[in-house]
């Protein structure tokens, strides 16, 4: 019969897509949540799906949520599958992040995605930034619309880290390289770091510059986390020793940005960053000597907002260095 011709080609077509979307993940080295990481804070805001794998963050009015790897690790390759809260999400925060700063607290180092809500019809923003020997005078960032609604489902963000340089990824596309230069010094994430995931109230900086704050009615906000990698050299901060993930070295880990990637990342700038601390001219001067401007890129980003990136005139001398990232949400949502 047609119709159970039909079945058996529909069932053949299920288990080839089941195979195509399995396949992509199956070389990660994904572990299971209790193996490599612990709760943070939040009491029940953190809960566990049964799978081991999956992680539910929420935020409501009593407190927000997040969790921390159980080693502290030197350079590898950091990933989550991360679906993000959908609806009216403004000053909510979702960050994934590397960081040392319970250990150094003068001079730590952080590597940091963080998820910026928006109001209700507005797209989630994506900000990517660093800080190296607590240099947190001189914020790194970057901002960015994706491609896609990051609420709808789960995409993939990752980090990789080595001595030479730093990438940010959503699903395998680069998004953004900081290669080290000698200017940078030690201003280049060095030291072991944690990695970390955390969800909480950003009113004051994270929508319109805290022009629209996280409002309880729409609460709990709940992110998902899945497919955890923690891919490196775990380093035991008291005896210095450390123990290297090489049983599951794959071909799923990026080592580097091959040539046809960077046309995509070149490509992903171009189409959807919307702002960069290298063409501020509202915060510095003169950019950092890491800074190598593409014109098309300045061009872009002073036509959203040409206060900010137009060179133009400045208010000399009331001039603040801002002390962390997160304050400096622009205008433009
Ligand atoms: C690192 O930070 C410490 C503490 O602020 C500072 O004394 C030191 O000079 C910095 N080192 C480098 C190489 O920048
Ligand atoms: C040093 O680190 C290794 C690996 O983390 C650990 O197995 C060992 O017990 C540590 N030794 C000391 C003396 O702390």
């Amino acid at each position: 019969m047609a119709c159970s011709w039909l079945n058996s080609c529909l069932l053949l077509l299920c288990t080839l897509l089941a195979v195509v979307v399995s396949g992509s993940k199956r070389n990660l080295p994904i572990i299971a949540f209790d193996e490599g990481y612990t709760q943070l804070f939040g009491d029940d805001n953190l809960v566990i799906r049964r799978d081991g794998n999956t992680v539910h963050l929420s935020l409501d009015e009593r407190t927000g949520s997040g969790f921390v790897s159980h080693d502290l690790y030197l350079h590898g390759y950091f990933s989550a599958s991360i679906k993000l809260p959908a609806d009216y999400t403004a000053g909510v925060v979702i960050a994934f992040y590397m960081s040392n700063g319970d250990i150094f607290e003068k001079n730590h180092d952080e590597i940091d995605f963080e998820f910026l809500g928006n109001i209700r019809g507005k797209d989630w923003r994506i900000q990517t930034n660093i800080y190296g020997n607590g240099s947190t005078s001189v914020g790194r960032e970057e901002r960015y619309g994706l491609w896609f609604d990051p609420s709808n489902d789960f995409h993939q963000y990752s980090i990789l880290w080595t001595d030479s340089q730093i990438v940010f990824y959503v699903d395998n596309v680069p998004i953004r390289k900081i290669e080290r230069t000698v200017s940078m010094g030690l201003e280049f994430p060095s030291k072991p770091m944690s990695l970390y995931a955390t969800i909480w109230d950003g009113s004051d900086w994270a929508t319109n510059g805290g022009k629209y704050r996280v409002n309880y009615k729409y609460a709990p906000y709940v992110t998902e986390f899945s497919d955890l990698v923690l891919h490196g050299c775990a380093v035991d901060p008291m005896n210095q020793s450390s123990k290297c993930d090489t049983t599951h070295s794959s071909q799923a880990i990026p080592t580097g940005i091959t040539t046809s990637q960077r046309i995509k990342m070149e490509s992903f700038r171009r189409k959807h960053m919307t702002y960069s601390y290298c063409y501020d001219r509202s915060r510095y001067k003169t950019p950092s000597p890491e800074c190598v401007p593409i014109p098309q890129e300045g061009k872009r980003l002073k036509s959203f907002d040409p206060l900010t990136f137009g060179g133009g005139r400045r208010h000399r001398g009331k001039h603040h260095h801002q002390s962390h990232s997160s304050n400096v949400e622009g205008s433009s949502m």
